[in-house]
């Protein structure tokens, strides 16, 4: 990795860290047994490195990540560096964004650093040109990070928004995905808006199929992608998707407050939609915005247009470019391949234990899976949850997460699903494994659920 200092002085402060701190941190990858049939599917060592508290087993990094241990030592430095001598640390954000964007297949011009992915969702949905009459399809499993804009465009612009309802279980394939967002489209949709995966049930959306339905009929494509950075290797442009709006903080593990927005800003063979208009809604730049060229000619810089908005924290975004740097050292896709081998080892060994009925994730087409796994250990994924029911499982659910944590160290969290037929929404635990997560970790949750779920039907 070619080290780079964002502004030169006697100091070499803010020089980028990861290269030494990561010199052994590459993921060596194991075969298991288990996947051998499967190259996709190999299995990596724990990863050292991180300070998560060794008394506790932390598996809710669909929440939030854990910086690694060499960016919080230089982050704390730099901190100190600036509070001490801040004129001397005053810099440009660019190098940042120059160091990180490479990772995520993205040129500097579309590449923002933001605050987090609810950041990016309201950055994108009201920068775009939507307008009364125009509808976007959308889902019934949306994050308020991304419902919260949507619902401001069908309040102030009257922008008709239609959900399909997600199905959830192990039964479904990608096409049915993209099936259910063609039958919802019509002559006025403008955008698809989903994430990928979604939140509550970990389904990675088949967002490459879903691209290629909206560009045929001319739509433009905004993705929630608060998971899929950190777990998947992304190259945005790739994805031929218009807009994505990212956490740094999640499964990044890079420090609070850091997410990423991509803007495409060209027209390629990916993507050969002319560019949608786009208009910052956030800068201090004047100079930078306009409306969009519709050729393959670069636009604007929206890129920079967005970032401008004034004095950032330097440390932070320094913190966050080492973390980044240390994931392309990894190897994003060595990562995604560990991330995704321990979470089908944990989806089969829940379908052993319990059914695979009771996993409300799918786990057998290899392009829904997510590093998230969400089942119940007290009832199947198509059982129906009466109005009447609804406190009890409710309690059962969040008692369930408690007890985990406190009878047994785990950290788990559930999530209220809304479900076909179901009239009340279901409570399932949501469990995240990355990659300082190994088989024995998954072997010691599976072990602490079914004596948990033992004691609990026993109480
Ligand atoms: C799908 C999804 N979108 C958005 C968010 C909000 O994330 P952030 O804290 O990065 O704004 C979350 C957080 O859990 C999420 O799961």
């Amino acid at each position: 990795m070619s080290d780079f200092e964002f502004r030169s002085n006697r100091r070499d402060l803010f020089k980028l860290a990861g290269a030494g701190a990561a010199a052994a941190a590459t993921l060596p990858l194991v075969p298991m047994s288990a996947f051998a049939a499967d190259p996709k599917f190999t299995l990596g060592e724990p990863k050292p490195g991180f300070i998560l508290d060794p008394d506790v087993l932390y598996m809710n990094i669909g929440t939030t990540g854990s910086t690694p241990n060499h960016v919080l030592k230089s982050f704390n430095q730099d901190n100190r560096e600036v509070a001490r001598n801040p004129l001397e640390t005053f810099g440009g954000v660019t190098p940042f964004r120059e160091a990180i964007a490479p990772g995520f297949g993205a040129e500097l011009e579309e590449f923002v650093i933001s605050y987090n992915t609810t950041d990016g969702m309201n950055k994108i949905l009201a920068g775009v040109e939507l307008r009364e009459g125009d509808e976007i399809v959308t889902t019934n499993h949306e994050h308020p990070g991304g419902n919260g804009p949507m619902n401001i465009l069908a309040q102030r612009y009257g922008v008709k928004i239609t959900r399909v309802a997600l199905p959830v279980g192990n039964d479904q394939k990608a096409g049915d995905y993209v099936d259910l967002f063609r039958k919802a489209m019509t002559k006025k949709t403008k955008a698809f808006v989903f994430s990928a995966p979604t939140y509550l049930t970990g389904v990675m959306l088949p967002y490459k199929r879903l691209a290629k339905l909206a560009q045929k009929n001319g739509i433009m494509t905004i993705v929630d992608g608060a998971h899929a950075t950190g777990m998947f290797d992304l190259d945005f442009h790739k994805t031929g998707i218009d807009f994505w709006g990212c956490s740094g903080h999640k499964w990044q593990c890079g420090p609070g407050g850091t997410g990423v927005i991509y803007v495409r800003n060209r027209v390629s063979k990916h993507n050969p939609l002319p560019l949608f208009n786009f208009w910052p809604t956030n800068t201090n730049n004047t100079l930078l915005t306009g409306p969009r060229t519709n050729d393959n000619a670069a636009t604007y810089n929206v890129g920079t247009a967005m970032q401008s908005i004034g004095n950032p924290n330097y440390p932070m975004l320094k913190a966050f470019a080492d973390t980044c740097a240390f994931w392309d050292e990894i190897g994003r896709g060595a990562i995604e391949k560990h991330d995704l081998a321990l979470s089908l080892d944990l989806k089969n060994k829940i379908a052993d234990r319990w059914g695979a009925g009771y996993l409300y994730s799918p786990k057998d087409d290899p392009e829904l899976l997510s590093a998230l796994t969400s089942f119940s250990p007290f009832h199947k994924a198509n059982a129906r949850v009466g109005l009447g029911q609804s406190e009890a499982e409710t309690a059962q659910s969040t008692t369930f997460v408690t007890r985990m944590r406190e009878e047994y160290g785990i950290v788990i969290r559930n999530t209220a699903v809304p479900v076909i037929g179901s009239p009340a929404p279901h409570h399932p635990m949501r469990i995240s494994t990355h990659l300082f997560h190994s088989t024995e970790d998954i072997d010691r949750l599976v072990g602490a659920m079914v004596e948990l779920t033992s004691k609990m039907a026993g109480a």
